[in-house]
């Protein structure tokens, strides 16, 4: 055989593409142990396909599956680089081809009928075979192909379905997405009768307008429609209707009408939801109203199963989404299971479907040869354009077809638009890779920064525009969503977008998950493919915690000592919306009580009447905190504080004697004793071990970091002595090779149990780059591993995220407060902590005040051990609990894949003071 599989990306032998359909015509799902063998190339391999053929000796593999998740082959991940030469259309002869054989019973009453075989999901090139006789292949990993087999088919009898799964052919390179390689037949295979008289297809065209619903339902001529809640009985399909008592589809609305199609021979069961998407003066719009997406890009990936993701595991991550306040998502980036979008019917999304199409790695090459602008691959492009609208056609989630994702530009794009227009009349097309927007309905760009989006956003025309992604949410992070939320609320024609991207791919083994270059891989990109908003097994990571903060619809902003509530919901008013408050003074909540929103439409605002008891008299720090809830669900926070702290008094009066000042030890100018705890440190820290968005990109700070020598400085302590302002350490911290240093002057005052550190530091030279965090680190005995605090939480934050985190008392422990980010880095700060303590399971331990609040992160290792650790299972508690109280830290940015912190999440090397009271309890 050749090494040329799949010419030019063409399946063969495949019957015209058509809805996905829910019909009770007999099938069979041949989900199941199929026997399986695995060769390390495509060529010299026997006719496993014949009847008589003996796979005794094979293994058995379950389908659908990812066959490298089963211990067959391995997993490789690449983000742009095509994995084997670019060679258009060959491809090597070590090309592992999976065999697969299935013997099935059909029964006898299928005698006659009409029959098909689906395949929904072949990664990348299966030739399949029906009793022998083959029947054609599928190209298009992620698209559905049907066989006709009836003439191969023996019903009452036992048939052989066999089935060569190649994972490299032509059509992978058209599929150089962003993911993992992972061969194998992954989605369903069916066996389903097409009764003589039935519905092979059906495109529902329901729309909304002026109030009203608009149906055409377009099926086999005499077969009819029913659509029993709108008064609509066995009525002739392909009639217009006009609907009086409809109520709207959105994600807010999702109503969907039970409907069905029926012949005497077939009744296929539909929802139907009525919505109407068009371009309007500019503005992308669904029944009239503008479209915001606050979306998410998905990928189909499961840290065991690979590309086989379960129907619960896809409806929890749905719910998740929901509760997060996600309202779209981008099917990044190919067409998911046809599952999904009746799930995002049910549940409510706008859901933009990408063709299975990317040739990002022709880039590295000049883009020479790039199938997107040759005619050999037309047929092969427009072939996946078609299989992707007519599978999707009938869901009202679907309101844009995307051309496909980082294909560079070429005249295939043309043939890609019109068979789309020509199928679709009614969807937008969007396609990013093309700023010309010749093909498009609207303008889309990825990782644009703030700046370029008020551009756009500022120009006086154009077309709708949407960040089809933005926010890369890789390790820790991102910050800046609540800049990009102030854009779309600013400018109408800025639409929303997609955050890239909703899932970590992590593979999981052992105690942690893999990720690029783990499988031995010699071309790969690392961890890239950890850049979601939840982990890969579907936890929350903070980063969805401030999503689902930022999009939260009831939106509560404080305005002077008072909380205005704005109704952020885009086509829903605030019934049913409670709002709960609390006012707290320290933390500790004084009184509480709830009651309705006021009512508002979509956009409006009004100040909350009066809510609070009047807060006691006394000195505490007090926080009206109002959640609003939905159904159970919360829709909405914000707080507001109604008194200042007064000063927390400052420990003073004790003079050294000797090297002990009050309760405190210092042995060389550092703290090593404090009534009798143990510790090292308070010195002054500023490395942070670097996140993603530190490392990765054109232009890494990180780099600048280590080339600043910021992980490795030096302490030399100046002078020690006591004065009249306390015990003043002056200390030179630098690193090696460098004239540039942080002058550090340490002042302790003390009294009977507890001692204040007031920190003053000043850079000396030239420094051109930001720290990463300043502050102290310190060290305390291990047994101090329940904490509590006053300050933001409960979880994560940082500068630039820390919308979720509401100022209260929390409780955890060390080993709660870190955040298992799957290649390890910075992680687990607690925000503005006014008081926290540490202690042991007798409540002794350390307590700390700030004045007036300091950052807080605690972990069972070394900042260092962090740096360095290259999988969670990589870190060891150690002996102490580290603890870094920082003046700040430098933002989190995106720019793994987009723009730096804001300016004002810069931490310039710039004169601080830390204050912070220390007390052994
Ligand atoms: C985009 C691409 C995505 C992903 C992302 C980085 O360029 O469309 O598939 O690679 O960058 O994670």
């Amino acid at each position: 055989m050749s090494a040329h599989i799949g010419d030019f990306g063409r399946p063969h032998g495949t019957v015209p593409p058509r809805a996905a359909l829910h019909t009770d015509a007999p099938s069979i799902d041949l989900s199941g142990a199929w026997r399986f063998r695995l060769s390390p190339t495509a060529t010299g391999l026997d006719e496993f396909w014949a009847e008589g053929y003996d796979d005794s000796g094979w293994d058995a593999l379950p389908v659908p599956s990812s066959w490298p998740m089963h211990g067959y082959g391995q997993p490789a991940y690449t983000n742009i680089t095509y994995p084997f030469p670019v060679d258009p259309p060959h491809v090597p002869t070590e090309n592992p081809t999976g065999d697969h054989r299935r013997v099935i019973e059909v029964p006898a009453d299928w005698a006659g009928q009409r029959v098909l075989l689906r395949f929904e999901g072949v990664d990348s090139y299966g030739r399949v075979w029906v009793n022998g006789a083959e029947v054609g292949a599928t190209q298009g990993s992620r698209l559905t192909h049907e066989f006709d087999v009836t003439a191969h088919l023996r019903a009452g009898e036992a048939n052989v379905v066999a089935v060569r799964v190649h994972q490299w052919s032509a059509g992978s390179y058209l599929e150089d997405q962003d993911m993992w390689w992972l061969p194998g037949i992954f989605r369903a295979v069916t066996l389903e009768v097409r009764p003589s008289g039935g519905i092979d297809d059906v495109f529902v065209h329901a729309g909304f307008a002026d109030g009203r619903g608009t149906l055409r339902v377009d099926a086999p001529d005499g077969a009819l429609l029913s659509v029993p809640s709108l008064g609509l009985r066995d009525v002739a399909v392909n009639t217009d209707h006009v609907l009086d008592r409809v109520e709207p589809w959105t994600p807010e609305t999702p109503t969907l009408y039970e409907a069905a199609v029926s012949t005497g021979a077939e009744t296929v069961s539909l929802r139907i939801g009525f919505r109407t998407v068009a371009v309007v003066d500019g503005l992308l719009t669904a029944n009239g109203q503008r479209i915001f997406f606050r979306g998410v890009n998905r990928h189909e990936f499961h840290p065991d199963l690979g590309r086989v993701v379960p129907l619960d595991a896809v409806r929890a991550e749905l719910e998740l989404m929901k509760t997060h306040h996600v309202n779209a998502i981008r099917t990044s980036h190919y067409p998911p299971d046809a599952a999904l979008l009746d799930l995002c019917d049910e549940l409510g999304f706008w859901v933009v479907v990408e063709n299975d199409f990317e040739t990002h790695g022709f880039e590295q090459n000049g883009w020479r040869n790039n199938p997107t602008d040759d005619p050999r691959w037309t047929d092969a492009l427009v072939d996946r354009m078609r299989r992707t609208v007519q599978r999707d056609k009938n869901h009202p989630s679907v309101v844009m077809w995307s051309l496909g994702n980082e294909a560079g530009v070429g005249r295939n794009l043309a043939s890609m638009a019109a068979v789309a227009r020509e199928l679709d009349p009614d969807r937008p097309l969007h396609y990013e890779g093309d700023r010309s927007n010749a093909h498009t309905d609207v303008h889309s760009r990825m990782y644009a920064t703030p700046d370029e989006v008020a551009e756009i956003g500022a120009a006086p025309d154009g077309l709708p525009f949407v960040l089809c992604e933005y926010a890369h949410a890789m390790g820790n992070g991102p910050g800046l969503l609540s800049t990009y939320r102030e854009l779309f609320e600013r400018y109408p024609r800025c639409q929303g977008g997609f955050i890239w991207e909703w899932l970590d791919h992590g593979i999981r083994r052992g105690n942690h998950f893999a990720y690029g270059g783990d499988f031995g891989e010699p071309v790969h990109d690392g961890n890239f493919v950890i850049d979601g908003l939840v982990f890969p097994d579907r936890t929350p990571s903070p980063g969805l915690t401030e999503l689902g903060a930022i999009f939260a619809p009831v939106r509560l902003v404080p305005d002077g000592d008072a909380l205005t509530v704005r109704n952020g919901y885009d086509h829903r008013d605030l019934t049913g919306v409670t709002l709960d408050w609390t006012v707290a003074v320290d933390g500790t909540t004084v009184a509480a009580g709830s009651q309705a929103a006021p009512d508002l439409a979509p956009g409006q605002s009004a100040p909350l009447p009066a809510l609070h008891a009047d807060v006691p008299a006394g000195r505490g720090e007090a926080w009206l905190t109002v959640t609003a809830r939905l159904a159970g669900a919360t829709v909405g926070a914000g707080q507001v504080r109604l008194r200042s702290a007064a000063d927390r008094p400052r420990r003073s009066g004790r003079r050294l004697v000797g090297d002990t000042l009050g309760p405190a030890v210092f042995r060389g100018g550092d703290l090593v004793a404090l009534g009798g705890l143990a510790l090292r440190g308070p010195r002054l820290d500023v490395w942070r071990a670097p996140i993603d968005n530190d490392v990765f990109g054109p232009d890494p700070v990180a780099d600048r970091w280590r080339k600043a020598g910021l992980h490795r400085l030096t302490h030399r302590v100046v002078d020690a002595a006591d004065g009249a302002d306390g015990y003043v350490v002056t200390s030179r911290v630098a690193p090696a090779g460098s004239d540039r240093a942080l002058l550090a002057t340490y002042t302790w005052t003390a009294d009977d149990d507890a001692v204040t550190l007031a920190l003053h530091v000043e850079p000396t030279g030239d420094w051109d780059v930001p720290l990463p965090r300043a502050g102290v680190s310190m060290a305390i005995p291990g047994r101090l591993g329940a904490v509590e605090w006053f300050g933001g939480g409960p979880g994560e934050a940082y500068v630039d995220s820390s919308v979720a985190a509401l100022v209260g008392r929390y409780e955890s422990t060390v080993d709660a407060l870190q955040t298992p980010y799957v290649r390890p880095q910075e992680n687990g700060n607690r925000t503005k902590v006014r008081q926290a303590s540490f202690t042991d399971p007798t409540g002794a331990g350390l307590e700390l005040i700030g004045h007036p609040t300091f950052e807080l992160t605690a972990r069972r290792w070394s900042t260092a051990e962090l740096t360095s650790a290259r999988h969670t299972d990589d870190l060891r508690p150690g002996r102490d609990v580290h603890l870094h109280l920082d003046y700040g830290h430098h933002g989190l940015g995106t720019a793994a894949c987009g723009p730096p912190p804001a300016p004002e999440a810069w931490l310039h090397a710039e004169p601080f003071d830390l204050v912070v009271t220390l007390r052994a309890r």
